[in-house]
């Protein structure tokens, strides 16, 4: 069984003021619920609240990661936040891959597949992103898509250890419209056969939904057998409802035991 996990992908919200409550509020939450303990939980602060997180979750079942990171060790390379200094402010966790770091910033496959191969190098554990536009859907080259995302990320075969897939299809970001729990199980599904096919460890290799996840469409997407949890933008940003998203990863742990 592979253990649920839910990320809070913040993007560009937050002050150290709001990143201390709402951090508070979560350790609160789940200090009074043990049985939530089930799922592994990751935060990702922007870059600026990241070592403020990571003191503030220091110890507690609450794991902090990075939205993004540079391709690169270390260099003349401005404004860009290497994979080593994540690690050092604490962080065990990065994002690779986001569409609004393909879209708004021209992150090619092979831009990405090298971010992740710099995170791997750093030790870090990484969610690699991918998803098919809404017109990509509506031609019919979602599979296509996500299959040349997948096949350029993983080339380096090493970059399977620590890593955790994150299907998010972009015409369900923020937008409201989530996948039905079929159309994303079709999808995970089909990741998860591609592994199979590249030989990769297709059963023991985690794979998140991410797309308008709210407390209300939680239980139903984790009920379905390939969805190992979610990656989660605006609901994560309120405590009631990332705490519901996280019992309803727990739950499923639970009742497959
Ligand atoms: P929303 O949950 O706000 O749709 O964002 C999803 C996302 O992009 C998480 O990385």
């Amino acid at each position: 069984m592979r253990r649920a996990l839910v990320a809070g992908n913040w993007k560009m919200h937050g002050s150290s003021a709001s990143v201390a409550r709402l951090l508070g509020e979560l350790l609160q939450g789940l200090n009074s619920d043990a049985a939530q303990s089930d799922a592994d939980i990751v935060v990702c602060p922007s870059h600026p609240h990241l070592a403020q997180a990571a003191t503030l979750c220091a110890d507690s079942a609450i794991a902090v990661g990075g939205q993004d990171c540079s391709a690169h060790a270390e260099g003349a390379y401005t404004g860009e936040v290497a994979p080593d200094m994540l690690s050092d402010l604490g962080c065990q966790w990065v994002i690779v891959g986001h569409s609004e770091r393909r879209q708004y910033h021209g992150e090619s496959d092979a831009v990405v597949a090298a971010k992740l191969a710099a995170s791997h190098s750093a030790g870090l554990h990484t969610m690699l992103c991918v998803g098919e536009t809404r017109a990509q859907r509506e031609a019919g080259q979602a599979e296509e898509v996500v299959r040349h995302q997948l096949a350029t990320a993983l080339e380096n075969r090493a970059v399977l250890d620590r890593l955790v897939i994150a299907y998010e299809p972009v015409w369900a970001i923020g937008t409201g419209l989530t996948a039905t729990p079929q159309q994303a199980q079709a999808m995970h599904a089909f990741i998860r056969g591609l592994l199979r096919e590249w030989s990769l460890d297709a059963d023991g290799t985690r794979v998140l939904y991410g797309g308008s996840v709210k407390a209300g469409n939680a239980a139903e997407l984790f009920a379905e057998p390939d969805i190992d949890g979610a990656l989660v933008g605006g609901a994560s940003l309120e405590a009631k409802q990332f705490l519901a998203i996280i019992a309803a990863a727990a739950q499923r742990a639970q009742a497959a035991n």
